[in-house]
């Protein structure tokens, strides 16, 4: 399904008995930040609400009794393949688990198209994670069951975008009048492209602190500017740190360089310590999608303002309000 078609639904003609198919998600793929209203937010916001009410009152529960999610990895992963599994379990459903891609026939040459349309027969939505920008949208294109983009390469990673949103709003309060820097990697990192073009929905200003060969690309600079979103470029993080709300601070991303010796003079350009810490805020936040190598020293994680491991648990409920977006549950 292509982008940008928000009431095309997609699913299979032949519906269990008795369930109840509707709401405006059902179906839907989640490939790109760019589908996504305002008004879409606070509803995503509001149901991920509730599944952490859920979650702390019962645990698990059976509203996606029955589904199936196939999880479909190409590229390694720890928390978006964790988190959707738990996030699939406690929601009552089951998980076929596909993270080892050399064990399937994908190391035998089946195509993309082909491993989708095989996985669609036994599951009801299927998270993809693959190094090819665009990956997502191609096999949104052969699926008839929902495609959620887990990151396509250095493209996007729309659930992430969602759930470190989410994560500002929960403990900022707001995310209005924030100032958001973002910090490393900003030119192979998904989750900052995805993030930027998620921030311009609201009334932000957004810092860019990278080497510059590790800007953020010229494409999503000129989104946000076109967005009317005030932005500004650093090469340090010293002149931004005290006026940031949350900082967001990313991996160099190893595995898209294709020349070694480049990262390595880049791979420590940034390193978050107590120090840095002293000059920013006592409000601020500091978050990180992880996996992180020694861009946050780990001295920094007592601090209160230290968000990313709340920033993970924020993405089960959030990945469990997609789920039960796209399955026509909530
Ligand atoms: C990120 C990713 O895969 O893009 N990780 C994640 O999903 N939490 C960030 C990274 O790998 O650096």
């Amino acid at each position: 399904m292509a982008l940008h078609t928000p009431r095309t639904i997609k699913h299979s003609p032949h519906l269990p008995f008795g369930d109840r198919q509707d709401g405006p998600w059902y179906g839907r793929d989640i490939l790109s930040v760019k589908q996504f209203t305002r008004s879409d937010l606070d509803y995503i916001f509001g149901v991920a609400a509730e599944m952490e009410e859920m979650v702390r009152r019962v645990g698990s529960f059976d509203l996606l009794k029955g589904k199936i999610l196939a999880n479909l990895f190409y590229e390694p992963s720890t928390r978006t393949s964790s988190s959707f599994t738990a996030a699939m379990e406690r929601l009552g459903g089951s998980v076929i688990p596909i993270n080892e891609v050399r064990y399937s026939s994908v190391s035998k040459g089946e195509s993309l198209p082909d491993t989708i349309r095989t996985l669609e027969a036994y599951a009801d939505v299927i998270v993809l994670r693959h190094p090819e920008v665009g990956s997502a949208e191609l096999a949104a294109k052969y699926a008839r069951k929902p495609i959620i983009n887990a990151g396509d390469g250095i493209g996007e990673h729309p659930t992430q975008a969602l759930l470190d949103l989410f994560t500002i709003q929960q403990e900022m309060g707001k995310i209005n009048g924030l100032t958001v820097t973002m910090v490393g990697d900003l030119k192979y990192g998904r989750t900052v492209h995805s993030l930027a073009r998620l921030l311009t929905l609201y009334d932000v200003r957004i810092n860019y602190v990278s080497p510059d060969i590790l800007r953020m690309p010229a494409h999503i600079l000129e989104e946000v500017q076109a967005a009317g979103t005030p932005q500004a470029e650093y090469d340090s993080l010293f002149p931004v740190i005290s006026e940031s709300d949350v900082l967001y601070v990313t991996r160099v991303q190893k595995e898209r360089f294709t020349d070694e010796s480049e990262y390595e003079k880049v791979k420590d350009a940034y390193i978050i310590t107590p120090e840095t810490m002293q000059s920013a805020q006592e409000e601020m936040i500091v978050m990180h999608p992880l996996p992180r190598v020694g861009e946050i020293s780990m001295e920094v994680d007592d601090d209160p303002r230290a968000a990313y491991f709340r920033q993970m648990e924020y993405g089960l409920y959030v990945r469990m309000a997609l789920l039960a977006m796209v399955l026509g549950k909530s």
